[in-house]
């Protein structure tokens, strides 16, 4: 299981990269064919973090849709369409389950720090079950407030240890049943938040991408 996580995390690192490397150089060429003037040609951060977020999100309900959805068993629960005999569980190592959709991004989330330091990813929340989805940054508190309220994508600028990143957090939306089921009857958030109960088509929290910026 590692390894097919490791293989899928190295595809989908690969496509960050492409992505990444679509910087590309303009020679502008004068009569005689000659080289007049050359000049590098960026992509602004706002475009970088849509098309890292594009490819998460791409995985993320991949995954959900084509190998959990196949199932037969949800968190303990049958799942009338499954056809694996298999089981997708917050506790799948201590099992022989698989990963939830949530704990495999996490899963990505760490590969990728082990092979890049060009950006950073994670879920995060304000009402969250795994205690490294807390709100960190000022950033974070307040992009996630706005991301709550609004529903849409949140972007800016904000220094850490002296780094200057661009980061963005998009809304992560109760999209299925399942979503607010498992969150509102989680053991974690009955204790946390008794008095929160996630609904379809609310925000549950977000994902934030961080890419680390020359300050100019
Ligand atoms: C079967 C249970 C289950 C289902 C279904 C589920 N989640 Fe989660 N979710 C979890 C668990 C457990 C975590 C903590 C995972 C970890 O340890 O990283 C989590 C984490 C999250 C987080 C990060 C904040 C936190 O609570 O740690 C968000 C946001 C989230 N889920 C949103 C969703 C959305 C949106 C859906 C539906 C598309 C969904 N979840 C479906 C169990 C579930």
């Amino acid at each position: 299981m590692n390894n097919l996580i490791s293989t899928i995390k190295t595809r989908t690192i690969g496509l960050i990269a492409i992505a990444l490397m679509v910087t590309f150089t303009v020679i502008a060429c004068g009569n005689g064919g000659t080289p007049e003037s050359s000049a590098t040609v960026g992509i602004a951060p706002e475009k970088v973090v849509d098309y890292i977020h594009t490819v998460l999100l791409a995985d993320r309900t991949a995954y959900t849709k084509h190998v959990v959805n196949r199932l037969k068993k949800l968190e303990g629960k049958d799942k009338p369409n499954g056809v694996v005999n298999a089981e997708a569980t917050e506790s799948w190592k201590d099992t022989d389950g698989i990963p939830l959709p949530a704990q495999m991004f996490r899963l990505g989330s760490e590969v990728a720090l082990e092979n890049t330091t060009d950006f950073t990813y994670g879920l995060i929340s304000s009402w969250y079950i795994n205690d490294n989805h807390n709100l960190k940054s000022e950033f974070e508190k307040t992009a996630m407030a706005e991301v709550n309220k609004t529903g849409e994508p949140y972007k800016g600028y904000q220094e850490i240890a002296g780094q200057t990143y661009y980061s963005a957090v998009y809304p992560d939306i109760a999209v299925a049943e399942a979503c607010v089921s498992c969150h509102n009857t989680h053991p974690v958030h009955l204790e946390r938040y008794p008095d929160k109960k996630f609904e379809l088509g609310e925000v549950m929290g977000g994902i934030i991408i961080n890419l680390p910026v020359d300050k100019t």
